[in-house]
């Protein structure tokens, strides 16, 4: 039997990079795979590849009528939910804190809060119910930026930490029926990551960076050398989010190549 054989599960940002190559993943091992993203033209793309079976919703996890518009497409067709995997998030653009105006620094707090905070909040609070009668699972998306500094910028940096605290608390005041869990990126190779809207830098995307770039900055750094792609981590997510992971919830897997497991005294 495949891993995620009769699993229902629900991925918000799925429309590129992370999300969609988890929600791939999943398919792949049996699940039936809402894809959700807040992107009309990714919507249409999903639509064009996937068959008409498949539930594919453009949703904004910002807008709580997208949220429950969701629920009640997923009750509709499945009557129930084993999982919610977040994956959705934007860039701060790696601006340093002292190059802002104060305004700025409002406007970007507020937007880069409410996607990759807020919305994963949000989400929590409207599938719960469902999640505690399957006994489901919650897999959330933070980084490394939320360990170790120069992975963003301050306000990007923050709002990761603040998944890393918010699985220990979802964790707790879910127990013992949802399992809630995270995982901690360093780098995806086919990532699509906006910059923010209140910088005007929401034209940017990672991808945007030259792919030699980034492949030989990643490789000096990390002890695995590869940078990985968005399925890459599909095997890691599918797990914490199957009814085989019995022993952990409350936890962070740091997946990043080994990135944060040296200090820099030598040069490979
Ligand atoms: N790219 C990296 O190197 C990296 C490293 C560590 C962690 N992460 C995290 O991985 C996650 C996925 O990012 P990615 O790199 O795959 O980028 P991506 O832009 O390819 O994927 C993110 C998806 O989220 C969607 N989205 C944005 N705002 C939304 C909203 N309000 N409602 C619903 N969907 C929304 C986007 O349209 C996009 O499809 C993010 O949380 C990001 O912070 C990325």
């Amino acid at each position: 039997m495949s891993l995620l054989q009769d699993h229902v599960i629900l991925v918000t940002g799925a429309g590129s990079g992370l999300g969609l190559g988890v929600a791939k993943y999943c398919q792949e091992q049996g699940a039936h795979v809402i894809f959700t993203d807040i992107s009309e033209d990714k919507i249409q793309q999903l639509k064009k590849e996937f068959s008409v079976d498949t539930l594919i919703l453009q949703c904004d996890v910002t807008q709580i009528p997208d949220l429950e518009a969701c629920r009640d497409a997923i009750i509709n067709k499945y009557g129930r939910l084993d999982a919610l995997i977040g994956a959705q998030g934007i860039f701060d653009g790696n601006i340093p804190l002292k190059q802002m105006t104060t305004t700025h620094l409002d406007a970007l707090f507020n937007e880069i809060f409410n996607v990759n905070v807020k919305g994963y909040l949000l989400s929590a609070h409207i599938f719960h119910d469902l999640l505690e009668a399957t006994k489901g699972s919650i897999v959330l998306t933070t980084s490394t930026a939320a360990y170790a500094a120069d992975g963003g910028g301050a306000v990007y940096t923050a709002s990761k930490g603040a998944i890393r605290s918010l699985v220990n608390q979802l964790a707790f005041e879910f127990a013992p029926n949802i399992r809630v869990n995270a995982v901690a990126p360093a780098a995806i190779g086919n990532s699509e990551l906006k910059g923010p809207k209140s910088l005007e830098l929401d034209s940017q995307k990672q991808s945007d960076i030259p792919k030699d770039a980034f492949l030989g900055l990643f490789q000096s750094i990390s002890l695995l050398q590869e940078l990985p792609h968005a399925r890459d981590y599909g095997a890691i997510y599918a797990f914490l989010a199957s009814r085989q992971n019995i022993v952990m919830t409350g936890q962070t897997i740091v997946a990043d190549q080994g990135l944060l497991n040296r200090t820099l005294l030598t040069q490979s």
